[in-house]
């Protein structure tokens, strides 16, 4: 009897261990594949090159000299956070650039935010090669041709399909133009995105979305460089003409699609608050996994 529940004990503990050493060979895995630089390119170089160039952020050569790896990891983890806590720095750096806020990355660990920093002290360009470093995105043409401005136009309203599939950016985005029927807020209105970021700012963050929600939307359904060129051309008009446009309330998916439009916004959310559910789920149990452990983090 004993011996039974002795030789069940030692099972589940053996299966235990079994789990731990599993979870713990897999993070240690993680850890060791983690490369800076991919991390950067998926991640930051949307916004940011590693050497000096300026797109939607500062270039990021010799940021490791300029602060300290503290303040840099309360910047990277949650920039608006941080600015709040009054640090001087921090402030000063979001008055130079407009105000544009930062996403947070509140889900990257310690490791994973200075692997990005080695390579941007290392391979990405110290100060001293800062001057010849290429820009990390390839930079949109300036001159766009009409058709360019059309298709963009249309690829944005759902009137020409996106080759490789994905939602309508209008579901998420109003532009302002009388031109084209309102479209949605939930996320930012881009009648002026032009103005705020560029070129380079737009075909970075189009080819390598850094926000959660458009990551979800076009991670396996990137958009075409043709598509890129011509969605930007069309941020570059609109702009352009923003001053003679009606004002429109960009509510046309709730207010005219009604009942079915605030249904699919519904369902857009609930896929997209499902993936990042799981995705944090299991970041969690690493985690406790590796409480305690601190041999495999550093
Ligand atoms: C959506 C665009 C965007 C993304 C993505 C982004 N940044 Fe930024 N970053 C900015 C902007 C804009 C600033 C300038 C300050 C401001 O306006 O908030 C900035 C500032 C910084 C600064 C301060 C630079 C200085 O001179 O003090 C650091 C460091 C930084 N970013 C690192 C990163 C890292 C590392 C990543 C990737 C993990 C990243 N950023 C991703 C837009 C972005
Ligand atoms: C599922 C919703 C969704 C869809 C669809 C979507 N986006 Fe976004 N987009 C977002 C979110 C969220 C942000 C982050 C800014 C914010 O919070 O509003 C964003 C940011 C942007 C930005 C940067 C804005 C800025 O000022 O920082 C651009 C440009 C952009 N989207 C273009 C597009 C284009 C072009 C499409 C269609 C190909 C598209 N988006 C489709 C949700 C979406």
């Amino acid at each position: 009897m004993t011996g039974k529940l002795k030789n069940k004990t030692m099972k589940s503990i053996a299966t235990r261990i079994t789990l731990i050493v599993t979870l713990a060979m897999v993070t240690a895995l993680g850890v060791d594949a983690q490369d800076g630089k991919a991390l950067f390119t998926t991640k930051c170089a949307a916004c940011h090159s590693a050497g000096s160039n300026k797109l939607v952020g500062p270039g990021l050569a010799g940021v490791n000299e300029k602060r300290t790896q503290e303040w840099l990891l309360s910047w990277i983890k949650d920039s608006q956070a941080f600015i709040k806590t009054g640090d001087k720095d921090a402030n000063a750096i979001f008055e130079e650039f407009n105000k544009i806020a930062m996403i947070p990355f509140t889900d990257m660990s310690d490791a994973e935010i200075i692997a990005i920093l080695d390579y941007i002290k290392g391979d990405g360009g110290t100060v001293a090669t800062a001057s010849t470093t290429e820009p990390v995105v390839p930079v949109a043409p300036i001159e766009y041709a009409a058709e360019d401005v059309e298709m963009g136009k249309q690829l944005f309203t759902g009137k020409k399909h996106l080759t490789n599939g994905g939602p309508l950016c209008m579901t998420c985005h109003n532009v302002t133009n009388n031109e084209i029927t309102p479209g949605g807020l939930l996320a930012k209105d881009l009648t002026n995105v032009y103005e705020r970021l560029g070129d380079a700012g737009i075909s970075g963050i189009l080819n390598a979305p850094p926000f959660p929600a458009m990551t979800a939307a076009y991670g396996n359904n990137q958009l075409t460089v043709d598509e890129v060129r011509q969605l930007t051309a069309f941020f570059k008009y609109a702009n352009q003409v923003s001053k003679t446009q009606t004002v429109n309330s960009g509510f046309s998916l709730l207010a005219g699609g009604g009942v079915v439009g605030l249904i699919l916004i519904l369902i857009l959310i609930s896929i997209l608050w499902s993936n990042r559910k799981k995705e944090s789920t299991k970041k969690d149990i690493f985690r406790r996994q590796l409480k305690g452990n601190d041999s495999i983090e550093s």
